[in-house]
């Protein structure tokens, strides 16, 4: 039988999802970023899932990028149908949970790209980043120039994509492509951390917290400050806001349910 591309792993409360094509460097094909699409719309649903995790199997690579073999075999009108259908990265950038990203070795192209999408980026010492569309000719086609310039500004986000070259992981974290930096082999450690320190938290809250942020990127200061205080608003009288106070007040851990 074939080895399974993506595997799935939940544990209290913390999903992790492997890419795992390590003979293609986890390079995304078609069919598996259908299936990490549906895997990703399926952990949004599952009430016992509160945090996610990316990563990818093998030594070499998180993602190599997409699968630049199907490019070459792709007219310019397929790649338009597949463009005009959604994709794995609004999934994974609309997932309402937070989602984290466990980076190590070569990060380049779809797969720097599906960790923008992420909320959180963690790489180890060996992570490798790079928008390297440029060499084949083309542009990042998938938040590579939009999410990576809201990252790290129009002047590295330019550097980058228009360059092609690898940048270490010391450098994406010094220009904040990445959030937090580890020793070889501690990535997926170190996510699973981080995600634990939120899996605590209402999933309500979370959520709302989630979407009052990204649409920082996507609203005037005016209009995101009045959605912040409809957010807090909502928080403010979910059952889980209300639990939490409760709970500060009588000086005992919140039972936090998801409503
Ligand atoms: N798409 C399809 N296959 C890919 C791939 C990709 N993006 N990246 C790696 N692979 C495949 C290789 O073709 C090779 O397959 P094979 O063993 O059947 O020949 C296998 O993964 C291992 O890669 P290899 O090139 O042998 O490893 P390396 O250590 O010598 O080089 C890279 C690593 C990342 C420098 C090199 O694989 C590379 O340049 N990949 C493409 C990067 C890229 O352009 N990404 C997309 C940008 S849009």
């Amino acid at each position: 039988m074939a080895e399974e591309t993506l595997k799935l792993a939940v544990e209290d409360g913390i999903a992790v999802v492997t890419l795992n094509r390590p003979d293609k460097l986890n390079a995304l094909n078609r069919a598996v970023r259908r299936e990490l699409m549906e895997m990703v719309d399926g952990l949004a649903e599952d009430d016992s899932v509160r945090v996610a995790i990316l990563h990818g199997a093998g030594e070499k690579a998180f993602v190599a990028g997409a699968d630049v073999s199907e490019f070459a075999a792709r007219s310019p009108g397929e790649q338009r149908a597949l463009y005009d259908e959604r994709r794995v990265y609004d999934a994974v950038a609309g997932f309402p949970k937070p989602i984290l990203c466990a980076v190590h070795g070569y990060c380049l192209g779809g797969g720097s790209e599906l960790a923008l999408a992420c909320d959180l980026r963690v790489a180890d010492r060996t992570a490798r980043f790079a928008q390297a569309e440029i060499r084949l000719g083309l542009i990042p086609g998938a938040g590579g120039t939009q999410r990576l310039a809201r990252l790290v500004g129009p002047g590295q986000a330019m550097r980058i994509a228009l360059s092609g070259d690898m940048i270490d992981a010391e450098e994406a974290y010094r220009i904040g492509l990445v959030e937090f930096l580890v020793d070889e082999g501690r990535h997926l450690e170190r996510a699973r951390e981080l995600a634990a320190r939120m899996a605590r938290w209402s999933p309500v809250a979370l959520r709302l917290a989630k979407r009052s942020i990204r649409a920082a990127f996507e609203t005037p200061l005016s209009a995101g400050l009045e959605l912040e205080k409809e957010l807090f608003l909502a928080a403010f009288s979910s059952e889980d806001g209300r639990e939490g106070v409760r709970a500060f007040v009588e000086k005992r851990d919140p039972d936090f349910r998801g409503r």
